[in-house]
Formats: C-alpha cells, structure tokens, sequence
C-alpha cells in the first residue's frame, strides 16, 4: 500500500469560528501531506510495505522510529478531520453516552478528564478516549504515538501539537480544547468506531 492524502470532509471555512480555514489550510495541506509524503518514502524497503495502515503503526513502534513517527501521524489525521465537524458538540449517542457514564460517571467528568489530558501533554501530542479490553479510557500521548500501540483502539482524539491552535488560540492550548470538545466533536463518527471496537 502507500499513503494518500483525502480532501477535508467539510470545506475549510466550515469549522469556523472554533477552526479557521488558515489552520486547515496549514494542518491538512501541509502538516498531513508532510506525514504522507515522509511516510511513503520511508515506507520503501521497510519490510512494511504490503501491510494495512494500522499494521504499520503497530509493527513500526521501537523499530523504526522514522516511519513510525510519519505512518502514527498519518493514522491520527485521517480519523482527527472526521472527529470534527460544523455544528459539532452536543448530544452523545445513547450507546456512547452510556459507556462514557459508565466509565467516568458523567458525561462533564469524562469532559474534564479529556481536557485535562490534553493540556498536560507536555510538548506535542494527543488526548484520547479509547476502547480497551471493553472499557473506555482517557489518555495522552507523545509526537505522533496513539492508543492503538497500547493495545487499545482510539474512538476520539485530539491533536494538541501547536499547529492544530496557535494560529486561532496563540497559546492557549485549554480554550482550544475546550472548544474542540463543546462545538467541534463529530459524536456520529466516535459511535460508529465504537460500535466497531466494542463488538
Ligand atoms: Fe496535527
């Protein structure tokens, strides 16, 4: 396989006010493509190069940190500009809002958590909620890794790298997560990858 870059779900002016259309015109045209680019050429005579996307994230960690760090980020893009969408936010669908109760109590607590992942993310990175052994679970990783390397499987993340908010939110990374969170959220799309991953 090698890696392709897929328009925006949205035009780029959609996310507006919470996402400019500079920021996705930055993160998704050059930011992404970067990792595309980087990623299909370090993907030659990897001994990757037949495997899924996900395989190569997997298999890549602590092995080949050039590839890993391009085909993780890749991975973590494709699914971050569907987790977001115009009018985002809002009512949860019951199965998540459900799991998400169970697993934090309410719905504000597991918001808190999120947020908070993301702001103590020290550098680069990415809060996460994912699926784990049936359970849902909040947390932060560093540069380009994701949950899937921990044996879980990501349902929604947040890209906390700078280029993701400093053109619409300078440095504060919390009112960013805060809005990504209350107005961007795509839920539709966290309960179909959960559906899927709980099965
Ligand atoms: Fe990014």
């Amino acid at each position: 396989m090698s890696f392709t870059l897929p328009p925006l779900p949205y035009a780029y002016e959609a996310l507006q006010p919470y996402m400019s259309k500079e920021t996705l015109e930055y993160h998704h045209d050059k930011h992404h493509q970067a990792y595309v680019t980087n990623g299909n050429n370090l993907l030659k005579d990897s001994g990757l190069e037949g495997k899924s996307l996900e395989e190569i994230v997997k298999e890549s960690y602590g092995k080949n940190a050039g590839l890993f760090n391009n085909a993780g980020q890749h991975y973590n893009h494709l699914h971050f500009w569907s987790w977001m969408k115009p009018n985002g936010g809002g009512a949860i669908p019951g199965e998540v809002e459900k799991a998400i109760v169970d697993s934090f109590g309410s719905v504000d607590k597991f918001k808190e958590e999120f947020i908070q992942a993301g702001v103590t993310q020290f550098g680069s990175g990415w809060a996460w909620l994912s699926v784990k052994d049936g359970k849902l679970a909040v947390s932060k990783t560093p540069n380009g890794e994701n949950p899937l390397v921990h044996g879980a499987t990501p349902i929604l993340g947040c890209d906390v790298w700078e280029h993701s908010y400093y053109i619409d939110y300078r440095n504060r990374r919390p009112d960013y997560l805060k809005a990504f969170v209350e107005n961007l959220v795509n839920w539709d799309y966290v309960a179909e990858l959960y559906a899927k991953a709980a099965k």
